[in-house]
């Protein structure tokens, strides 16, 4: 892939970028995105009915299960090219923010330093009543295990639809997506809230909009610099354009 020079000149003088990636960067890892019409999860399980609160209060064991099911499968893969790079990119600026809307770890697993998970991390547990984090649990397979604190039900510390995002990992990535000279949205279909909007909070305050995606987005139109394909491809080879 051949980056405009005007674009590249750019990231070599800036010193504050921030990233946002979603569910297509894990996708060469191995790891289902969720809005893709036949292999999303979203296109297999509804989400109402495994990713709520209600959920999580109607069926637990079935909730916990699904999550269950995504650590082990989480736990199995590897980092690919795409989160190598960024781990790469980010020694290149003095302040490198890489804010993500995936649970999965992979992103710390390949190296990056400074990561803000919006939505949580499935390898976390947290007690359903007196909000206990666990980063180690025994799992019979059977149930959903008790809290050791209070014996609550656990749950995976992750964000579910119709709850608020941790207070401190969306003020962290607003003020990253505000005082950033580039940002890139990277592997995210731009459809949930408010991750969406960072692009656009970073758009309004100057910043250069650089999407890499399969597809075109919502974004697209408002992205100054579009890089169709594969996170895993085009990573890398910005990562030595760079250098
Ligand atoms: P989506 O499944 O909505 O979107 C994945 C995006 O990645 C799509 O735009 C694809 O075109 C793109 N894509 C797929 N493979 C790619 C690849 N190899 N390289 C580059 N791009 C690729 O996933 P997210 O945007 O992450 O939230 O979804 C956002 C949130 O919705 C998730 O965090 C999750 C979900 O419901 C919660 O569970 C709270």
């Amino acid at each position: 892939m051949d980056f405009p020079t005007e674009l590249i000149s750019y990231l070599h003088a800036a010193t504050r970028v921030a990233v946002l990636t979603g569910a297509g960067v894990s996708q060469e890892s191995g790891l289902r995105t969720f809005r893709d019409a036949q292999e999303g999860l979203w296109a297999q399980y509804r989400p109402e009915d495994l990713a709520t609160p209600e959920a999580f209060d109607r069926n637990p064991r079935l909730v916990w299960e699904f999550y269950a099911m995504r650590r082990l499968k989480a736990g199995e893969v590897l980092p690919n090219a795409g989160h190598i790079a960024l781990a790469e990119i980010e020694n290149r600026f003095p302040a490198f923010t890489l804010i993500t809307q995936n649970v999965d770890g992979l992103h710390q697993r390949a190296g990056s330093q400074s990561v803000i998970e919006l939505h949580g991390n499935i390898t976390r547990a947290r007690c359903s009543k007196c909000d206990f984090f666990l980063e180690k649990w025994a799992d019979s397979g059977d149930d959903v295990p008790p809290c050791p604190h209070c014996g609550g039900l656990l749950r995976p510390d992750v964000v579910w639809f119709g709850e608020t995002l941790p207070a401190q990992a969306l003020s962290a990535a607003i003020e990253a997506a505000r005082h950033c000279q580039a940002f890139f949205s990277i592997g995210t279909s731009g459809l949930v809230q408010p991750a969406a909007s960072l692009a656009f909070a970073a758009k309004e305050r100057g910043a250069v909009i650089v999407e890499i995606n399969a597809e075109p987005t919502p974004l697209t139109p408002s992205a100054d610099f579009f890089f169709q394909g594969s996170s895993g491809k085009i990573l890398p080879q910005l990562s030595r354009a760079l250098n």
